[in-house]
């Protein structure tokens, strides 16, 4: 079955809903049994029936099934956030003394859950930077059950090889996640290097609107089984009917939507390579990263999402020029169909600038569904008032 069909039709039963092309909204937060012995047998199905909507609801179902599908696994599961998703995975693949391997620059509260909160559970965490195999060979420890991908990061667009990491982990037994938010399935499909969990914040490109927050992740039959029954279950972050029918509509137009944020990036880029006053771009795509060749191999295209630091001599230039775009709305995330900007000085005070691995002088931007023309226009005029 291709992306398109996956999207128009999988997990649709019209004949079940009077043939509305559209499916319905199950609104409903339980589901009732003819006699207490239907009840008793459906109580043993939580995972395959619709009992309780904290556990499945017909409209997730249908999401859940177009999301596998797409992320070529055998089951899906879908929470009220990325995070949410994440932590689900992440708590379900260790116990206590466990040793985690982690990429550098996850995504920050990605970060938080390794490098704080699970210390609680004495579980240490090592963040490497995932570019080289080496890193992750030198960092296995033999208390080591998890290894965290994000190909590429969200601030910076580092990538790992997933096929070389995936091998290496099997090696060793360890489970593998990856954050594959950036790319989409359209773009990647980590489990097809045997990545073991996908997941995804449906907040950016799969909502696509800036209008839901949510999360998904992606596995086999069994993780997600396992899955269900404890942290999902247990923590019930689940996605709301409605969410979740937003985040159906939203995949209706996924592959358009990311192709042409990959066209018109491109297009971008292109200029603000040339342009004198960029000191350095962040994005897998560009012809002169370093990684250039391992983003042609295992991504299909990229999203409009690229850092950029520029020629500024002080944070007061670098946030003028933000404040100085005229089509970027100044705001956090990603996905919909408005440009987006995100200066790195925003994240510290600037007595603490020093906190940080990164320069000040980045700039992360997303690049919506406006006209290339209209996004290099905006660029030009910010850089000559610089
Ligand atoms: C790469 C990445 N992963 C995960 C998340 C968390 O997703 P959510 O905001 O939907 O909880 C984000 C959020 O910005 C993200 O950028």
């Amino acid at each position: 079955m291709d992306n398109q069909e996956i999207i128009n039709h999988l997990g649709e039963d019209r004949s079940a809903y009077q043939n509305a092309v559209v499916p319905p909204i199950h609104q409903s937060s339980i589901y009732c049994f003819e006699t207490v012995n239907d009840l008793r047998q459906n109580l043993k199905k939580e995972l395959e029936v619709p009992f309780y909507t904290r556990g499945v609801n017909p409209t997730v179902v249908t999401l859940r099934k177009k999301l596998a599908a797409l992320e070529h696994t055998e089951d899906a599961l879908v929470f009220g956030s990325g995070s949410a998703a994440i932590a689900a995975a992440v708590m379900n693949s260790v116990r206590s003394g466990d040793h985690v391997i982690c990429v550098q620059k996850p995504y920050s509260w990605t970060g938080k859950l390794l490098d704080d909160y699970l210390k609680k559970f004495d579980i240490e965490v090592s963040f490497i930077d995932g570019r080289k195999i080496e890193h992750f060979n030198n960092a296995i420890q033999s208390n080591t059950k998890l290894i965290y991908l994000e190909t590429p990061n969200s601030v910076t667009f580092e990538l790992q090889d997933l096929q070389a990491v995936s091998d290496l982990a099997k090696k060793h037994q360890i489970r593998t996640i990856c954050d594959n938010s950036y790319s989409t399935p359209v773009f990647q499909n980590p489990a097809d290097y045997g990545i073991d969990i996908v997941c995804h914040s449906a907040s950016k490109y799969i909502g696509g609107h800036s209008d839901v927050v949510a999360g998904v992740l992606c596995a086999s039959k069994e993780i997600v089984h396992s899955i269900f029954s404890n942290e999902f279950m247990t923590i019930g972050s689940i996605i709301s009917p409605h969410d979740a029918w937003l985040l159906i509509r939203g995949i209706r137009t996924l592959p358009m939507r990311i192709k042409q944020s990959h066209e018109t990036t491109a297009q971008v880029i292109n200029w603000l390579a040339k342009h004198p006053k960029v000191e350095k771009i962040n994005y897998p795509f560009h012809p002169e990263s370093e990684q250039f060749e391992l983003a042609q191999k295992q991504m299909r295209g990229c999203g409009g999402l690229f850092s950029m630091e520029i020629a500024a001599n002080s944070v007061e230039e670098v946030e003028d020029f933000c404040n100085g775009l005229k089509h970027f709305l100044i705001a956090c995330s990603w996905g919909g169909y408005e440009s987006l900007l995100f200066p790195t000085c925003a994240l510290f005070d600037s007595a603490n600038y020093n906190k940080t691995t990164l320069s000040w002088k980045l700039i992360r931007f997303y690049i919506g569904f406006e006209e290339p023309e209209t996004i290099i226009e905006d660029f030009k005029q910010a850089f000559e008032k610089m």
